[in-house]
């Protein structure tokens, strides 16, 4: 009798197989790809497919093959019909993106629409086999190489492929900006030095500072590359190349330096109003520096770059502890 989980994954294998092989056919969806600048070599490589236009093609294939409607549906791939008249497949006329986890197997899929139909983006649901936040995809890719000193950490599945196909092949997306502590532990695990590059939009701002404080309670101490207003790294990468690529991360902020320098896009300083502001928020996150020495030197900084005195900066960081320093 075969484990429901190994099940699970061989119903999701099979169901790669049958996407990559549809892509083959379908020359619109390999004149998207064709757009984006992905090639054969890569889309073998990430195993990208097609899911054809059809509400019942996977279906189909799958139940030709053996496997019953009860266990498809258990893996996320079809669902049952409003009516009860029977099964659906869920992912239809997207490109399939296979999510494999860090042993090689297929734990579910993103689907891409070919246009600008809503969602953008269809993920596999929870299942005995996958739960989003505990995974990274990518990551079956990073644990076959062993000479890395580095992760990027980025949002989607084109950042990934993007970056890979122009020579960093270190990248990991946590599929989307709801970056969770299981995803940090997986990063740990790895024990490399990490960079954040989400996306440069307001979305990613935010979800770079969330990510910043989870991986602070794992004990990690990551760097933020950051992006030129409005890009990912697939469009910086594609319009920039690698080298400039690299020049960013090179130029990556420490946390600190980053939540500061977000804070000072924020407010406008020559306005005394928004110079308060931003220093009652600066001293927020001065205030959670455990180093004395650090914190310090921060005090020092934003004493000078906003002419007010290192004293009355101390004062506001350390608040009623000031007396005991
Ligand atoms: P983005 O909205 O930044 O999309 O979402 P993208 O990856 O840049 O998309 P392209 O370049 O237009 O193809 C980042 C990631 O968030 C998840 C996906 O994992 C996506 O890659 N996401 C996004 C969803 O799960 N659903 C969505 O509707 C949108
Ligand atoms: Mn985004
Ligand atoms: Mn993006
Ligand atoms: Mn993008
Ligand atoms: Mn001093």
């Amino acid at each position: 009798l075969k484990l429901q989980k190994d099940l699970l994954y061989e119903i999701n294998r099979e169901a790669a197989k049958f996407y990559y092989l549809n892509l083959g056919q379908n020359r619109e969806a390999l004149e998207y790809l064709g757009r984006r600048n992905l090639n054969k070599d890569i889309i073998k490589r990430f195993g990208l497919g097609y899911a054809p236009d059809k509400w019942d093609s996977l279906k189909n294939y799958l139940i030709k093959k053996g496997y019953e409607e009860e266990d498809i549906e258990k893996a996320g791939l079809i669902g049952k019909r409003k009516d009860n008249t029977g099964y659906y497949d869920k992912f239809r006329n997207r490109i399939m993106f296979p999510i494999i986890d860090g042993k090689g197997r297929v734990i579910g899929f993103g689907g891409r629409v070919l246009d600008q139909t809503m969602p953008k983006y269809l993920n596999s649901k929870d299942t005995l086999i996958f739960i989003k936040g505990n995974n990274l995809y990518g990551l079956n890719l990073i644990k076959r190489n062993f000479n890395l000193n580095k992760i990027i950490l980025v949002e989607g599945y084109m950042d990934v492929i993007s970056l890979y196909r122009n020579g960093i092949d270190y990248a990991v997306a946590s599929l989307g900006t709801a970056f969770t502590s299981n995803q940090a532990k997986l990063l740990k695990r790895l024990n490399k030095e990490i960079y954040i590059c989400y996306d440069s939009d307001n979305a990613g701002i935010n979800a770079t500072i969330k990510a910043l404080n989870i991986l602070d309670k794992e004990g990690l101490n990551p760097k933020v590359i950051l992006l030129p207003k409005g890009h990912d790294p697939d469009d910086f990468i594609n319009k920039m190349g690698l080298k400039e690529f690299e020049k960013l991360i090179d130029n990556a902020f420490n946390p600190i330096d980053y939540k500061i320098l977000i804070l000072r896009k924020k407010y406008n300083v020559n306005d005394i109003d928004g110079k308060i502001k931003f220093v009652k928020e600066v001293s927020v996150i001065l205030r959670n520096i455990n180093s004395p020495v650090e914190r310090e030197i921060y005090i020092d900084k934003i004493a000078k770059e906003m002419e007010i005195s290192e004293d009355a900066i101390k004062k506001e960081v350390l608040g009623n502890n000031y007396k005991n320093e």
